[in-house]
């Protein structure tokens, strides 16, 4: 049997590399792995994976990966120069409809609902136009829409919201999904066209509120979440974090968890993390 081509853009972050060994596990797809420093340690760790090749580039910088025939793409949004965010994108979905793709797969963010009228965050809002981009074309096309990365608490700062910003100023239900799963769902959706194409589907693997949340981490790895002063964050990022403390996520983890039933809780994702197992 021969096997697909997928090209995986800025396979070496959080969710391309989660993408690529989902794809790969999968066994019936060649995985384009794409990164602008194919000699990096985090790219040449992809090259180790089966059915893996890394190739050089970058969503502006995509042309030669059209030299063979391709069956699907996944990006992610990288990038602040907006206008050329939006030119880069629309060039790689013009070249994709030319070369006669089949599947377009683009993980933006759930927008907590405001997608329509806008959030005022040049970053998130991009996030809309580029949906549009590709909803716009001939191909098969699938928008997903994760909540906040588990992975985030990986990040101090991030941590120490739980028991700050988000328990005492916001105290929303939080909406958390892994890196992993959204790898899982993207090789789910290019594995199924004929289930998830001219779909844009909002994903989340667990819902808590910052108290639930400060008890399954004391349960789960042992140690409080005893953060007292409230982190604060960089010009860009910080608008963003405060729009996220004022909105709730519209994804529903037990939807997710229905059409995807491997994807992580909080506890889960927790005892396999280092968080408990380093
Ligand atoms: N964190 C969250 O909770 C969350 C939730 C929902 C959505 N998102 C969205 O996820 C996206 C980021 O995805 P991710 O976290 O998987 O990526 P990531 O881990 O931040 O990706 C890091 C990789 O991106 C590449 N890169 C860095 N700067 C770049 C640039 N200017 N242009 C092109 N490539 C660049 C580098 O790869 P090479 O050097 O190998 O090319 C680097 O290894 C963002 O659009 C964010 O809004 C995040």
């Amino acid at each position: 049997m021969s096997l697909q081509n997928i090209i995986v853009f800025v396979s070496t972050g959080k969710q391309g590399q989660a993408t690529v060994q989902a794809l790969s596990d999968l066994g019936k797809f060649k995985i384009l792995a794409v990164s602008r420093d194919p000699s990096s340690e985090a790219a040449q760790a992809l090259a180790k994976i089966p059915r893996v090749e890394v190739v050089k580039g970058e969503v502006g910088d995509h042309e030669h990966l059209f030299n063979q025939p391709i069956h699907g793409v996944f990006f992610v949004q990288m990038g602040f120069d907006f206008p050329a965010v939006l030119k880069d994108v629309g060039s790689l979905l013009d070249l994709s409809e030319k070369k006669g793709v089949k599947h377009v797969v683009f993980s933006g963010t759930d927008q907590c609902g405001k997608r329509d009228v806008g959030i005022g965050h040049p970053f998130l809002d991009c996030k809309k136009d580029i949906e549009d981009l590709v909803t716009a074309k001939s191909f098969d096309w699938t928008i997903i829409r994760p909540v906040g990365f588990l992975e985030n608490f990986y990040w101090p700062p991030y941590l120490d919201q739980v028991t700050t910003t988000w328990k005492e100023t916001s105290n929303l239900v939080k909406k958390v999904i892994s890196v992993i799963d959204i790898g899982k769902i993207t090789a789910e959706v290019f594995a199924h066209p004929e289930k998830w194409a001219g779909k844009a589907i909002n994903i989340a693997g667990d819902s808590l509120t910052p108290a639930q949340m400060e008890l399954v981490w004391k349960e789960t790895t042992g140690k409080s979440l005893d953060a007292t002063e409230t982190p604060q964050f960089p010009p860009g990022m910080a608008e963003a974090m405060d729009f996220f403390n004022k909105h709730e996520f519209e994804a529903s983890s037990g939807w997710t968890r229905e059409n995807f039933p491997f994807v992580l809780d909080l506890k889960a994702w927790l005892k396999q993390s280092s968080f408990v197992s380093a």
